[in-house]
């Protein structure tokens, strides 16, 4: 079978659950690589630390790296919370640490959205505790509408509507990470997946 067409026809069934894009590949694609210069001007000689926190970050981690001209580290985090009232407060626990020590480092936080604004402020709390050289964030999605707690953001790719959006790595349900951009769901789709609760 001709894989060009097999993961063009699985992209497509994740289409047609999309009511509109809000933010096509080439503009994600041009923005990473405006930031990507941004970050490589700033850190020139500081050989940072990028750190992604899982699952989401995947995507833009991967292609921003691509678009750093200049000597880089990377690691990872992954959190989960102890429950929604838990979250709610800001208490994530962390289920993958760090593998490199982060002392007199250079660290850039990045993130694919920060929404509350509540994950990583534990996490930044958490880091600064490690005494790092400097803290950074980026982030490639802003939901600035929905901040609980006021955060430095160095560089952010887009401001996001107060709506709930998918793809390039913002899921629903574990689902629709996986398109090349970011789009609107079907309302149809929203109601079909909450009666399959
Ligand atoms: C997302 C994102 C942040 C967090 C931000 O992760 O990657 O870590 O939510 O939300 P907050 O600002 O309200 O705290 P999510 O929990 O969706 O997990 P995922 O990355 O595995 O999708």
């Amino acid at each position: 079978m001709n894989n060009d067409k097999t993961s063009a026809s699985q992209l497509s069934e994740l289409t047609q659950d999309i009511d509109r894009i809000l933010i096509t590949e080439i503009e994600i694609k041009n923005r990473i690589i405006e930031i990507g210069r941004q970050i490589s001007n700033d850190y020139h000689g500081k050989n940072p630390l990028l750190i992604g926190v899982l699952k989401g970050v995947l995507f833009f981690l991967a292609d921003l790296l691509r678009c750093i001209t200049i000597p880089v580290e990377v690691d990872f985090l992954a959190v989960s919370s102890y429950s929604t009232e838990a979250r709610n407060k800001g208490v994530v626990r962390l289920v993958k640490d760090l593998d490199i020590p982060i002392q007199d480092r250079h660290i850039l936080f990045v993130e694919d959205v920060v929404d509350t604004g509540l994950t990583l402020n534990y996490l930044l709390k958490n880091l600064k505790m490690r005494n790092p050289t400097s803290i950074q964030v980026c982030t490639l999605f802003d939901k600035s509408k929905h901040r609980l707690v006021s955060l430095p953001l160095s560089y952010v790719g887009f401001e996001l509507p107060d709506r709930f959006v998918v793809g390039y790595g913002l899921d629903f349900r574990e689902k629709y990470r996986n398109l090349p951009f970011v789009g609107l769901l079907k309302p149809s789709v929203l109601a079909r997946e909450m009666d399959g609760e």
